[in-house]
Parts: C-alpha cells; sequence; structure tokens
C-alpha cells in the first residue's frame, strides 16, 4: 500500500474513536461518573466525565463504525483502496476504549493537580487513541492486529495530534467547546 493508501486506512479505522470525544461534548452533562467523590482532597475524575457522555460516545463511534462497514466497499471501489471493516466488536472497542482513555487521562490530570478543563499536551491528544487500541485488541485481536499494521499505526500515532488540535480548536471557535484543547 503507498502511503496515500497508508493515510486513508488510518483515519477510516480511527473515525469511531475520534468521533466518541465529540459527541461527548455535544450530549455530555449530568450526573458525574465519580459522584462527586474525591481522593487526596481533589475530584476523583471531575464534572467533565458523565455518565450520559460516556454513553452517548461510546454509541455515537459504535454507530459510526457499523454506518461505515455498510458503506466501506462502494468507498474502497471510488478511491481504489481497500478500506477496513468493522465488526461490532471492533467498533465497540474503538468506540468504548476512547472513552475510557479520556477517562484515564483526567484520573491523572486530577492526581496531578490540574483542575477540570486544565491541559495536559501529550496525553490530551494521545489518550483516546492508546485507550482505543487496546480495548480494540483486547474486543477483536484478530482485527485489530490485521488492520493497525505498523504502517498503519505509525501514521495514526502522528496524525491524531494533528486532527485532534485542529477538530478542537474549530469546536472552540464554532462554541461548541470551552477550551481549544
Ligand atoms: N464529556 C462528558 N463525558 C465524558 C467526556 C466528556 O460528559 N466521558 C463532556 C463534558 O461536558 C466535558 C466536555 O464533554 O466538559 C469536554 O470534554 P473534555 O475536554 O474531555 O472534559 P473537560 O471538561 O475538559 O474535563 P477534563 O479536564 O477532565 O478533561
Ligand atoms: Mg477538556
Amino acid at each position: 500500500m503507498d502511503v496515500i493508501g497508508v493515510v486513508v486506512t488510518a483515519v477510516w479505522a480511527m473515525l469511531p474513536a475520534y468521533v466518541p470525544n465529540n459527541a461527548a461534548v455535544l450530549a455530555g452533562g449530568g450526573r458525574p461518573i465519580d459522584g462527586g467523590r474525591t481522593m487526596g482532597g481533589r475530584r476523583v475524575l471531575g464534572d467533565g466525565k458523565t455518565w450520559r457522555g460516556t454513553l452517548a460516545g461510546t454509541l455515537a463511534g459504535t454507530v459510526l463504525a457499523l454506518v461505515l462497514t455498510t458503506v466501506a466497499p462502494a468507498v474502497s471501489d471510488v478511491i481504489g483502496y481497500a478500506l477496513p471493516e468493522f465488526p461490532l466488536r471492533a467498533g465497540l472497542g474503538l468506540a468504548f476504549g476512547a472513552m475510557a482513555g479520556d477517562i484515564g487521562a483526567s484520573f491523572l490530570k486530577r492526581r496531578s493537580g490540574r483542575e477540570r478543563g486544565a491541559a495536559f499536551p501529550g496525553l490530551d491528544q494521545l489518550d483516546f487513541v492508546v485507550g482505543a487500541l487496546l480495548a480494540a485488541v483486547v474486543f477483536a485481536p484478530a482485527w485489530t492486529l490485521a488492520t493497525f499494521t505498523l504502517p498503519v499505526l505509525a501514521a495514526v500515532l502522528l496524525l491524531t495530534p494533528l486532527l485532534h488540535v485542529v477538530t478542537n480548536v474549530g469546536a472552540y471557535l464554532l462554541g461548541v467547546k470551552n477550551e481549544p484543547w
């Protein structure tokens, strides 16, 4: 596969992991997962991690994976690259893993004294990638290893921080997000 094929495959395969965080921003609110509990004088996760946002994000990513699967053959024909289809457990793994990675990052942010909404460069851009890939490998090991070949994995790790910055600044400028990260 050439470079363009690798890049297109990487973005396509990660779409079910990219969408959950944005869906959570739109749907978030309500009861926080940590129920307001603290640990060492600080919130365990904070008000930014809610049940509703997590559920909506996981659902949005999973549904997107199913939609991508139905259109994959047609899109592959048009662009000339064989795009991956997502078994249900792969889509669910990517979507849920993305949310879990983001929740894990909030846990680390609170432990390091960062308030809700504070930036944590590096972690902010990659938390959901690590979560998504780990969950995908647990939920759908064969699919994950076949899809995320070394070149695709490298493209994911290089491109995701870029895409993350661009979409978050966009969401901030549109007024849907409180901070540009
Ligand atoms: N959100 C949610 N549930 C999640 C993730 C996000 O409800 N599991 C919603 C919240 O309304 C949150 C917004 O999406 O405020 C933005 O998400 P994020 O930037 O991850 O949270 P922050 O509020 O910045 O909090 P943190 O510092 O913990 O990341
Ligand atoms: Mg934030």
